[in-house]
């Protein structure tokens, strides 16, 4: 693997490997009172973030630090970015300094691939070898969401194949439906998608994956439900008639988190808006993982960055 742009890129054993590697990685820190293995002593990993975050990004730092990585962290607010340099500039300046790895989220989709095409041919030229992860490209994919998705739902459902998972709310303007639906295909799951006609893209019945638009019809048939925030900053116009009618219509409330099977899980990729697509009371439930998809997500992280950089272990 030379870089991570798409869950595309991995069939399921790649993708297995790197699960495994995370609770490889994971049983190796649990219960120890320094979090730090020696494993990516002297390389660099630098996150280009063109957007907000907190988890992706935070989870990144820590995954790297975790495996003795230098990180760095450059966000498009105060660097030169706010001076008019380009992606492609910016990204060759941070490869010129030594970066091994660039973690980048960008708001436009297909940034990661071209940073990689860039990345490739300034290997040709210059020897510089620097590979890409993509943290979020627009309303493309979110490659390590989906990966830390599917290892939330390995340790709560004891495996991914065979299971139904609903993935409910905007999947129009989320990457992280788009990388869940081709991931989890991949690892044998069998996936819904649940979202009003005018929150569904172009394309979407080519999806691997199964399309309704009623909520209730579906819940008692789940072994996950994935509720999707409503992506309002990348709205142009309005999608629904209003925040309480989304609520209605496809909001996780404590009547229907109480129509699931008993052994179903509730996540939710964050940040989350309390009280319009979940309920408070059940995102803090004892169903929810939200918390668990967060700590999953520093040991994938991990695993990526070490097949990335240390090579996947035969
Ligand atoms: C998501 C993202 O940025 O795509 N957040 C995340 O990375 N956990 C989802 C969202 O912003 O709603």
């Amino acid at each position: 693997m030379k870089h991570l742009l798409s869950v595309t890129d991995l069939d399921a054993a790649a993708a297995t490997a790197l699960l495994d590697t995370a609770d490889r990685l994971k049983q190796a820190l649990l219960g120890r009172e320094v979090r730090k293995l020696p494993t990516l002593r002297g390389r660099t990993v630098i996150t280009m973030f063109y957007e907000d975050s907190t988890r992706t990004r935070v989870s990144f730092e820590v995954a790297g630090k975790w495996m003795s990585a230098d990180t760095v962290n450059v966000s498009a607010k105060g660097s030169s970015v706010g001076k008019g340099e380009s992606l492609r500039d910016t990204a060759l300046t941070l490869a010129a300094m030594g970066a091994d790895c660039v973690i980048v989220r960008h708001p436009a989709s297909g940034a990661a691939h071209r940073l990689a095409a860039w990345a490739d041919r300034d290997r040709a030229a210059t020897g510089t070898d620097t590979c890409i992860v993509n943290a979020g490209d627009g309303t493309h994919e979110h490659p390590t969401q989906a990966l830390l998705d599917a290892a939330t739902l390995r340790d709560r459902l004891g495996s991914v194949a065979g299971r139904r998972i609903g993935i409910v709310g905007d999947v129009l303007h989320s990457r992280v439906a788009r990388s869940n639906v081709f991931l989890l295909a991949t690892l044998g799951a069998d996936v819904v998608l649940v979202a009003p006609p005018t929150l569904l893209p172009v394309g979407v019945q080519q999806w691997p994956c199964r399309i309704s638009h009623e909520i209730d019809a579906e819940l008692s048939t789940l072994d996950a439900v994935m509720t999707l925030r409503v992506q309002a900053e990348r709205m142009r116009g309005a999608f629904f008639p209003s925040a309480r009618e989304y609520a209605i219509g496809y909001g996780l409330s404590d009547e229907r988190a109480a129509a699931l099977p008993q052994h179903a899980v509730v996540l939710h990729p964050g940040p989350m808006v309390r009280g319009m697509e979940i309920a408070p009371s059940v995102a803090d439930s004892a169903r929810s993982a939200i918390l668990a998809q967060v700590r999953n997500g520093v040991h994938v992280r991990m695993a990526v960055l070490y097949h990335l950089l240390a090579g996947a272990p035969e």
